[in-house]
């Protein structure tokens, strides 16, 4: 297990997790995860973070490859979930470390916990900063990217952010740098990450952002704790304009339709109202949630501004996927957003109600009323369900100035 000097003296030491598919516990990582541990030797020997728990062998297997353990002065804890603080207690008892540095809520997450019972833990805030011999390394806490208790540390004279799960990616890769993978594939698990991850904090992304830009502070590296780091000035920008465009949530010419069916009516209203999309010059695509996960439908959601709903009516009701779905959704609090409802009933009805009651709680304006078509649609149930998308498609260009 080697590691990986992303800087001189600067260690990556973390762990690529190949096959695991659940991020978080409640989003999907369809490329797998790394979770990245950064080891700097200087006078003081600091590590940043450490990795899930199960890849405790791993970590501790890349670091003695550069340095003995017990030579860890400092670990600096950016962010207690367990993907970046599960090996911390067998690394305090490896280590014996001098000092473990987080944030003022990260001591309480870290005493909550684990037992911190004489471990050396020493707060800092942002405008701390602390001296390893030819390097510093100042604090800044940016609470709720992505728990209350993360922070991120920049080391000014090597430029380097290492910025914990903000920036991030879910991605498994024997490379470690942006600049060696597809640019495609990096900004769609960019795309990914932030839509199921960042996207309530997006307000805070914004000011993060401006903090740093206000700064002046000189970043050539992005060290992430998740996928791959970005190197360069041109690619750590990159990454901040994307992050920008992310958080900013401008109105986009695309749609998606998201539904679940019983006995297919619904799902051949979805393809009417698409087709109605198509007609406009308005690019769709339609999402079944029996075959789509709620991440993937996140992700997609972060390239479309117009959002369709169907469900057919069950038990005075809608289909429990679309439910969990919703509730997935809402928390995750998208902006700017048009949307629409659509489904088909038996006897009684409230699909359409509910669906767009739930649209409207989120804050989506809903332009057009809802279709609701009884058991089969037929001809005429087509033609509304087709007008339905011509209409939000017409209301979206309006939006995006088409
Ligand atoms: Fe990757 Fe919030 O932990």
């Amino acid at each position: 297990m080697h590691p990986v000097e992303i800087k001189k003296d600067v260690f990556w030491v973390g762990a690529v997790d190949y096959t695991s598919r659940d991020f978080h516990g409640y989003s999907l990582s369809p490329q797998g995860t790394t979770y990245n541990t950064y080891l700097v030797k200087d006078e003081k020997t600091v590590l940043f973070d450490t990795v899930k728990s199960n890849f405790l062998d791993t970590m501790l297997c890349r670091m003695s490859n550069v340095t003995e353990l017990e030579k860890v002065d400092y670990i600096v804890c950016n962010h207690l979930e367990p993907d970046h603080s599960g090996c911390l207690p067998k690394l305090v008892e490896l280590c014996k470390p001098e000092k473990i540095f987080c944030s003022p809520l990260g001591k309480r997450s870290m005493q909550a916990h684990y037992d911190t019972e004489g471990w050396p833990i020493e707060v800092v805030k942002t405008g701390d900063s602390i001296n390893i011999g030819s390097r510093d390394i100042q604090f800044i806490e940016t609470r709720m990217l992505h728990w209350p208790d993360s922070m991120v540390s920049y080391i000014p004279q090597d430029k380097l952010l290492i910025c914990n799960d903000i920036f991030g990616q879910n991605i498994s890769t024997t490379e470690r740098f942006v600049d060696e993978v597809d640019r495609a594939v990096v900004e769609h698990d960019m795309v990914e990450y932030y839509h199921n991850i960042v996207l309530p904090f997006s307000p805070l992304v914004l000011k993060t952002l401006d903090a740093i830009a206000e700064m002046g502070i000189e970043i050539d590296m992005l060290a992430p704790d998740h996928g791959l780091i970005f190197r360069g000035k041109e690619d750590v920008q990159w990454c901040f304009d994307k992050y920008r465009e992310f958080a900013e949530q401008a109105w986009k010419k695309r749609a998606v339709i998201i539904f679940d069916t019983m006995w297919h009516s619904t799902e051949k209203m979805a393809y009417a109202v698409a087709e109605g999309f198509e007609s406009e010059g308005v690019p769709v695509r339609i999402m079944h949630l029996k075959t789509d996960h709620h991440s993937a439908v996140m992700t997609e959601l972060g390239r479309a501004s117009a959002v369709v709903f169907g469900s057919p009516t069950h038990n005075n009701g809608i289909l429990p996927e679309v439910a969990k779905m919703l509730t997935y959704m809402k928390g995750l609090r998208p902006q700017n957003r048009i949307g629409g409802a659509f489904g088909s009933f038996g006897w009684s009805g409230e699909c359409v109600k509910s669906l767009s009651g739930s649209l409207v709680d989120m804050g989506f304006e809903m332009p057009v009323d809802g279709v609701k078509i009884q058991f089969v649609p037929t001809h005429d149930s087509f033609k509304k369900c087709y007008e339905m998308g011509v209409e939000l498609a017409k209301a979206l260009k309006e939006k995006c100035g088409d």
